[in-house]
């Protein structure tokens, strides 16, 4: 039996992260890895706060604090709002720790001896005004293909066309507005790619699991042909590169996307150091990621957003390979499309959308969590509309999973005094309802393995809707003046029901599953896994105590919906983000 590693793609540190970022990454793997834990298997989920980099640095300069001041801050503050949100990470590190410098100094090395590392000199264009380098995406100027005023040094969004910066005519600076910039030459580290290609290439053929999506996205890149990579930056914020590995670089700083991967490993080493793995943090950390001491029986799985698949799939693999070190690679790589609001961007720099922080102070998290992975973007974008909220909130929460519990719980409450009825025998309807509810969970977890959250979201809604379906024939609340067997047999079956769906439940509305579990205080759930057997035991005895637990769900009014419309504006128009500092891989 595998031991399972699972990341998401580490969210920039700059500002509260949007309904799309989380959907993209974080959320799908925190019910991936709720749903292995549930399942009985061993899980070590990691994540952390990509926190170098130009945007990093723009945004604590907005802010009027130091760079690591503002990136303390932000860390503390998407860690609370990730874990209101329930996802359920052993480890939430930083790629400003330690750890990740050592490591990221540790692969530099490496591909240098390797002979992975070239040093190349680079033009690269210098703001007097604000007196640093600009990366090429914070030049701006007119296309001089198309004419567009505000095109980018790396492209112009207007006609598409890749530019270098040299290329604007009458360039700026994106941050000052500055015309004063110059062009002047500097040294940086070059990762050999194209050196590594063909054996990355021999990697990803193996993957013939993959999503096409992700394939695709690999054989695009590596068909064009892989190009060797700037991996220093002239930055003060970032990973120093070690001056006895690089002296002809001393001073700089690494590329974010060489850094940020790398926090990956990172994140385990912090968890493994903390102590949480047992005594031995170097053979704790190594086990999960060293193919010589145990991670040949690590199943890895990464989640990230579709932009993120050339980063995953070609570089740090470069990284990994290149290091001639026996470093694990991803196994499972899910990647989504987008979540639009209303057909546009959601927007970071605009703050456009529904936020992280929003959404809390609107409903708890399982209302989002829910909503996001039912309409998860998969093999398409999905839109968020208040609309289709609103419906899922209330047809399938309130409507299909509350309505079952409530109905059954009122039941028992009014006419077995809370307790598990007794008596009656089952009949052909409860065997039905058993083979139906059987059929029903192996299909959500064969959908869960294959990460197919849409289709595991749709099984699920389907085990809810075979109670109420189950009930709305047996109708408890008449056969219960004419028949107190016939009806404490039904309530018994559907108890039995809300049993099952309080685990199954749990990686898609884990406070919900919680509430729910605690109104049956005489069933072992630490003992029940979500397993295919699960529907095919009985955890209740007859007389055992049912507790209330309360509404698990409120409906959502048609006022209320309207108003949030309202309120975070009900259509978007595209806008530029300044959110990322990718340039290919
Ligand atoms: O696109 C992003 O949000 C990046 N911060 C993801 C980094 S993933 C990993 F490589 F660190
Ligand atoms: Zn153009």
């Amino acid at each position: 039996m595998p031991r399972h590693l699972i990341t998401s793609a580490l969210p920039y540190i700059n500002g509260v992260k949007h309904l799309g970022n989380l959907v993209g990454s974080m959320l799908p793997a925190d019910v991936y890895a709720r749903y292995l834990r549930q399942s009985g298997e061993e899980v070590l989920f990691v994540c952390a706060t990509d926190e170098h980099g130009t945007p990093a640095e723009l945004a604590a300069a907005a802010a009027g604090q130091a760079v690591d001041e503002y990136c303390a801050e932000q860390h503390e503050v998407q860690r609370e709002l990730c874990e209101q949100f329930g996802l359920s990470w052993d480890w939430f590190g930083r790629t400003s720790r330690p750890q990740n410098y050592e490591l990221t100094n540790h692969f530099a090395r490496r591909l240098r001896s390797e002979g992975f590392c070239e040093i190349r000199s680079t033009e690269q264009v210098y703001s007097l005004t604000d007196q640093r380098f600009l990366p090429d995406r914070y030049v701006v100027g007119t296309c001089p293909n198309c004419g567009y005023e505000r095109a980018r040094g790396d492209q112009c969004e207007s006609c598409g066309k890749p530019l270098e910066p040299v290329d604007l005519i009458d360039p700026r600076s994106a941050i000052s507005g500055s015309v004063d910039l110059e062009v002047r030459s500097s040294n940086h580290v070059f990762l050999r790619q194209e050196a590594l290609a063909d054996r990355i290439r021999e990697w990803i053929d193996t993957k013939d699991s993959w999503p096409s999506q992700t394939r695709s996205i690999a054989y695009k890149w590596l068909d064009e042909g892989l190009r060797d990579r700037g991996i220093t930056r002239d930055l003060a914020w970032g990973i120093p590169v070690d001056p006895d590995d690089f002296p002809e670089v001393a001073g700089k700083v690494w590329y974010v996307w060489f850094d940020a991967p790398i926090g990956y490993l990172a994140a385990v080493r912090e968890w493994a150091d903390a102590g949480c793995g047992g005594d031995d943090p170097q053979a704790e950390f190594d086990s999960w990621w060293r193919l010589d001491s145990g991670a040949d029986q690590v199943e890895y799985t990464q989640f990230m957003g579709k932009d993120n698949v050339p980063f995953h799939t070609l570089s740090f693999p470069a990284t990994l390979l290149g290091s001639g070190e026996p470093w694990k690679l991803v196994d499972r790589l899910k990647s989504f499309n987008w979540l639009t609001y209303y057909g546009g961007k959601f927007s970071t720099s605009d703050h456009r959308g529904v936020f992280m922080s929003d959404a809390l102070e609107l409903l708890p998290a399982d209302y989002w969590r829910w909503y996001l992975m039912s309409n998860a973007p998969e093999s398409d974008d999905s839109s968020f509309t208040w609309e289709l909220f609103g419906s899922a909130v209330n047809k399938e929460l309130v409507g299909t999973f509350g309505n079952l519990v409530n109905r059954t719980v009122t039941q028992v409450e009014r006419h077995f005094e809370s307790c598990v009825p007794d008596g009656g025998e089952p009949e052909t309807e409860e065997a039905e309802l058993s083979a139906a509810v059987q059929q029903r969970l192996e299909e959500y977890l064969a959908f869960l393995d294959a990460l197919e959250f849409r289709k595991a979201a749709a099984s699920l809604r389907a085990l809810w809707s075979l109670g109420n379906v189950y009930l709305e024939t047996r109708e408890p609340w008449k056969t219960i003046k004419v028949d107190p067997a016939r009806t404490a047999c039904t309530l018994r079956t559907a108890l039995e029901l809300l049993v099952v769906c309080a685990v199954a439940s749990e990686p898609f509305v884990p406070a919900a599953a919680a509430k729910l579990q605690g109104a049956f205080p005489t069933v072992n759930w630490e003992d029940l896994r979500l397993k295919a057997d699960l529907a095919s035991r009985n955890h209740l005895q007859p007389g055992d105590t049912l507790k209330s637990p309360g509404l698990l769900f409120a409906k959502l009014p048609a006022e209320q919906l309207e108003e949030w419309e309202q309120r975070f504006g009900g259509n978007s128009s595209d806008g530029t983000t300044a959110e990322s500092d990718k340039v290919e891989p």
